[in-house]
């Protein structure tokens, strides 16, 4: 059981208001995407979810676990694993050693961490012979199956994506949200991504929402987006899909 409450979450820096008052239940394993342009404060939400950033105001729940009181529950923090947005492979360490890391920190030892690594990334379609390369060696989309390999191989309750897509082409995007939409349906878990890309969010999700002026400022079905009634969220909406009708 997960379920994620974000309850009038505010946010700023420099007295620059970033997130003003975010509110969002998230149900146990939906799997939600926030829609936002570019710099409207999403990485700064996923930040405020994991605790890697402090809220001013409000507060976050998983399951009644509380942000605020992570450092004194190691619980609140183990639910999650992130698929960050540029990967974040180590670059000294092999493909297998990435994925054994993860695994090392929640005590396994060395064999089990071998077996489990291997067994998570034959499941998102790796080969064995890319197991001992460095990230380096390998292309941006099996550096993507990589990293999701290791955010899977700790068994986490919330799956967590930033621009799963971003950086990829096209193609490569297309692959890569089959892969996250099969891992997510396979594991069953509540999964929640950012992305500026209504493409990866029709694809994705159950229900999405939009975030703009440090609000979310609509949320529900994806497919009722298009004729909700909302100015923004329909000009979001539309203007998504000429860009995407022009093959950009
Ligand atoms: N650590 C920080 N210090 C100051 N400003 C920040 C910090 N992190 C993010 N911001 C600002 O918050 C805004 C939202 O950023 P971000 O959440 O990264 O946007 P996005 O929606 O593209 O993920 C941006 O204007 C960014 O400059
Ligand atoms: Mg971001």
């Amino acid at each position: 059981m997960s379920k994620i409450i974000f309850d009038n979450v505010h946010k700023k820096f420099n007295n620059i208001r970033v997130l003003n008052g975010v509110s969002l239940e998230i149900a146990d394993r939906e799997v939600h995407v926030i829609l936002g342009r570019s710099g409207c404060g999403k990485s700064v939400l996923l930040k405020c979810l994991l605790g890697i950033m402090s809220l001013d105001r409000g507060d976050i729940l998983v399951d009644d676990l509380s942000v605020k009181r992570k450092r004194k529950c190691k619980d609140y923090i183990r639910k999650f694993s992130i698929l960050f947005q540029g990967n974040a492979l180590f670059d000294s360490m092999t493909i297998r050693e990435n994925v054994e890391f993860g695994l090392r920190q929640i005590n396994y030892n060395k064999s089990e961490c071998r077996i489990i690594a291997e067994e998570k990334l034959f499941a998102v379609g790796l080969e064995k012979r890319v197991f001992d390369l460095y990230p380096a060696e390998i292309s941006g989309g099996m550096q993507k199956r990589a990293a999701l390999a290791r955010a899977i191989a700790i068994e986490p309750e919330v799956l967590l994506f930033d621009e799963p897509t971003s950086g990829l082409d096209p193609i490569t995007s297309g692959i890569i949200c089959h892969l996250l939409k099969d891992t997510v349906t396979n594991l069953r878990i509540t999964c929640l991504a950012i992305t500026h890309d209504l493409k990866v969010a029709e694809f994705l999700s159950d229900r999405s929402s939009i975030l703009n002026d440090g609000t979310i400022i609509w949320t529900g079905k994806t497919e009722k987006m298009k004729h909700c009634g909302d100015e923004f969220v329909e000009n979001f909406y539309h203007a998504s899909h000429v860009i995407l009708g022009a093959g950009i």
